[in-house]
């Protein structure tokens, strides 16, 4: 699929004057403003498609997480790192820039918020995407005793399998990049050890909790958005920031569908898991929560709690209203799964509105799998 046509619904030079004016008011440049618009209509006349600059690239990028509704970490978006690639369009190529950003992104464990963006969509060109959610994940097996690995991703893992993948099928092995050209069958690359970063998972009370053998990686870099800019689209455009801790002790590990670790979190806590009155499901959660943290901290990895980060949201909420912007929001994302009603942002009511810059769910090249809910509605933080 090439979507060329700005998501808004809008005629592409209408969301490029949109960009423009905002973006170059912001970059206090609204002398060149009218210049820049007459060329980028001359451009859109000729071509049906016009090329961001740098500056419009990267200030573009900074606004699109600013703009994301679902997530809670955007008070540091000035401060995102934003790598230009649009000139690499091969498959290996791409993976290569995908390993230098995990490395400049981990920054050893001072993590360094970071987007790569390849070739944007234009009609009749061969567009990039990358088939992975994120840069690094664990594969899912689904064997006769259950899962080992990551059940969310057996669909992909299924595919890589399908195309020769021999991997050790532990429960922890990273998934290779699958990136696609155009229509052309994918490319798998396995992730160099120098590119991914694993964290074990200890706690700071519980000694027992090292023989759970969990381990999380270090960088979150969610890499199957489309990033839209201006009304043009670039469907390969992975980003990062770093963990919230409730990501992975209370969704990844605690999640049904996921690792499912809450009942033997709960045993060796000693709680009665007949009952759920117990609140084993609660002191399991908190367990894990904690033991995240903890190991990142222990790792030199950084990673935040979800008092901190809601605080810091309501930093962020001030200052764009200082600015004079109004901040969107999806409540339901933006409150952590763990004791929700004890963070700042509980009583908040925040709209719901997709603005644009911003980062949209595209459609799964992947057989059988569907995107998240209101396709090419939504945004950041899966
Ligand atoms: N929730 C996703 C995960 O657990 C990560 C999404 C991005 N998170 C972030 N902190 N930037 O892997």
């Amino acid at each position: 699929m090439n979507r060329t046509e700005p998501l808004s619904g809008t005629s592409l030079y209408e969301a490029a004057e949109s960009f423009i004016r905002q973006c170059y008011t912001e970059l206090e440049k609204e002398d060149e403003i009218e210049s820049r618009l007459s060329e980028i209509e001359d451009e859109i006349r000729a071509h049906d498609h016009y090329e961001h600059t740098f500056e419009e690239i990267e200030h573009g990028a900074r606004m699109a997480w600013r703009n994301s509704p679902r997530c809670v970490g955007r008070l540091f978006w000035e401060t995102l790192v934003v790598r230009d690639r649009r000139d690499v369009d091969d498959a290996a190529g791409v993976h290569q820039e995908c390993n230098r950003h995990l490395e400049e992104a981990r920054n050893g464990g001072k993590i360094q918020p970071t987007i790569t963006i390849f070739p944007p969509a234009v009609r009749g060109e061969d567009q990039v995407r990358i088939w992975n959610h994120q840069l690094l994940r664990f594969a899912g097996y689904e064997t006769d005793d259950g899962f080992v690995g990551d059940p969310a991703q057996v669909e992909l893992t299924n595919y890589c399998l399908e195309r020769g993948w021999e991997p050790p099928r532990t429960e922890f092995d990273f998934l290779p990049h699958v990136i696609q050209i155009g229509d052309r069958d994918p490319k798998l690359f396995e992730v160099p050890e120098s590119a991914t970063g694993r964290v074990p998972i200890t706690h700071p009370k519980y000694e027992w909790f090292a023989d759970l053998d969990l381990q999380w990686y270090d960088v979150p870099a969610v890499s199957d958005m489309c990033l839209e800019i201006g009304g043009i689209q670039y469907p390969a455009a992975p980003f990062n920031g770093w963990y919230l801790a409730t990501e992975i002790g209370a969704r990844n590990f605690a999640d049904e569908d996921r690792y499912d670790m809450l009942a033997p979190v709960a045993e060796r806590l000693g709680i009665d898991t007949s009952e759920p009155e117990s609140l084993w499901r609660d002191e399991a959660v908190v367990a894990l929560t904690r033991a995240v943290h903890h190991s990142f901290d222990a790792e030199g990895v950084m990673i935040v709690d979800h008092h901190t980060v809601t605080e810091q949201f309501e930093a962020f909420e001030r200052r764009e209203k200082a600015a004079g912007r109004t901040v969107y929001g999806d409540w339901t994302w933006l409150i952590p799964p763990v004791s929700p009603a004890t963070t700042p942002i509980w009583k908040n009511k925040y709209e719901m509105k997709m603005v644009d810059p911003n980062f949209y769910y595209q459609e799964s090249p992947l057989e059988g799998e569907t995107p998240p809910e209101i396709v090419s509605m939504m945004s950041t933080d899966t």
